[in-house]
């Protein structure tokens, strides 16, 4: 039998658990300072939830099956069509605007590279009931939180963003239908990873001419706002909203993170407006997090709109540039007391001595074998226990129990109420 993890999922050890929920508790935290509420769904859902026919790679890669009562059903790719099902779910009882957050498990069936893998846990961040980009630059600061508790700057990470409203202005002044936006801007995600004539086949499918794509590259390769204002007009709303977002910014404190990329679309159908992507400055790894807002998904699954918007940010490329940057905590298992038996006739007052200092709130390393005193100092160094406490039959008789302190080598015999 392979004893391997299938390809592209990973085993946590508890050196890696111990990383793991290291990193979690950094998520947990500022979700907590951003005033965020977890929830949680389940991992396996109706298949129907993300079948989008916008041809997005997702959809491609999804994990699918049928149960044993004939139910289509798929392991979540992302979070995003959960959380609007339990939004839809609630319908008007919600109290808006609403901030949850939520760490789930993902499953796509992907391509494995650095950072990408078919399992990976992301910690999504989304705000609903929310139509001004105040919503979008309080996300953009949980991110920018984020990245500094962790002893990142700006020289590390660049947030890229952009908005979905330059291309809808730009296919409307074309005359190409509403319907066609979600998958034209999925064609153009991939114009990176796919060759332009196939982008260019696509896009004719979809009724957009090849003048159409050229002025939408040749907006794509204009690096500032401005230049894009000066072409597509100042009253744009992208235009309009990213430059509110960028003011908004500003009064945060985050503009350093910031930077406009005319170019960043994003592969997902759902996105109508800003769209933003964390990546290392080196450009050696894929996106660290992505998002942006997506006011009318909810209609999409038959309810009434809500505005919404939010970021998906994994826990395999952070990781990755962690590693690299050497800001990866030395995390070791931490025990406050092994408690020592010296003798099978000591176990049992030993097993009081434990439930006592339990009691206290300590955490406790029980030897629960015969073992030899050299071995109990060994372990009690191997678990980093502060304290070795050993039950020896003399001391013992006489009410004590040795507190070796591992630190400094101190040994005190001390009665059961100065433990
Ligand atoms: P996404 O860009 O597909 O967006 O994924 C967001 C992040 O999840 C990525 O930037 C990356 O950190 C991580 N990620 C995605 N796929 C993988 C993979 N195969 N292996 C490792 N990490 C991965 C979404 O999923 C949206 N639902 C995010 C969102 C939330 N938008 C609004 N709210």
């Amino acid at each position: 039998m392979n004893l391997s993890p299938p390809r592209g999922t990973r085993d946590f050890f508890p050196e890696e658990l111990r990383y793991r929920n290291w990193l979690f508790g950094h998520f947990r935290e500022v979700a907590r300072l951003f005033a965020f509420e977890e929830y949680d769904a389940p991992v396996v859902e109706s298949e129907e939830l993300y079948t989008r026919k916008a041809g997005e790679e997702i959809v491609d890669q999804l994990y699918s099956f049928q149960d044993k009562g004939g139910r289509k059903l798929a392991l979540r790719p992302e979070m995003t069509p959960s959380l609007s099902r339990l939004v839809l779910q609630k319908g008007g009882s919600l109290a808006l605007p609403l901030k949850w957050f939520s760490i789930p498990q993902c499953w796509r069936y992907e391509r494995m590279t650095r950072g990408r893998r078919r399992e990976h846990y992301q910690w999504n961040i989304d705000v609903f009931g929310v139509g001004e980009v105040t919503a979008e630059a309080e996300i953009l600061s949980v991110l920018t939180t984020f990245f500094s508790r962790l002893g990142l700057t700006p020289d590390d990470v660049v947030v890229k963003i952009s908005s979905r409203k330059i291309l809808e202005t730009v296919l409307a002044e074309a005359g190409i239908a509403d319907d066609r936006f979600a998958p034209v801007c999925v064609l153009i995600d991939k114009l990176e990873k796919m060759p332009r004539e196939a982008v260019e086949a696509g896009m004719a499918e979809l009724g957009v001419a090849a003048d159409v794509i050229d002025r939408i590259l040749q907006i794509a390769s204009m690096d500032s706002l401005d230049a894009v204002a000066a072409s597509i007009g100042e009253d744009n709303d992208g235009v309009r909203e990213l430059g509110q977002l960028l003011t908004q910014a500003e009064s945060y404190g985050i503009g350093q993170w910031l930077r406009f990329d005319a170019s960043l679309v994003r592969g997902l159908a759902y996105y109508t407006g800003i769209v933003f992507e964390a990546a290392d400055t080196g450009a050696q790894l894929r996106a660290i997090c992505g998002g942006g807002r997506y006011d009318r998904l909810l209609s999409s699954f038959g309810g009434k709109d809500i505005p919404a918007c939010g970021f998906g940010f994994g826990d395999a490329v952070i990781t990755e540039l962690l590693k690299d940057k050497g800001l990866l905590p030395q995390l070791d298992q931490q025990v406050d007391d092994v408690v020592f038996p010296f003798g099978a006739e000591l176990r049992q007052p030993a097993a009081e001595v434990a439930s006592r200092l339990r009691s206290q709130g300590r955490s406790v390393d029980l030897v629960l074998e015969d073992k030899k005193m050299k071995w109990a100092f060994r372990h009690a160094d191997q678990v980093g226990a502060s304290r070795l406490v050993l039950l020896a039959p003399e001391e013992w008789s006489r009410g004590l129990v040795r507190v070796h302190d591992m630190a400094t080598s101190e040994e005190r015999d001390l009665i059961l109420a100065d433990l």
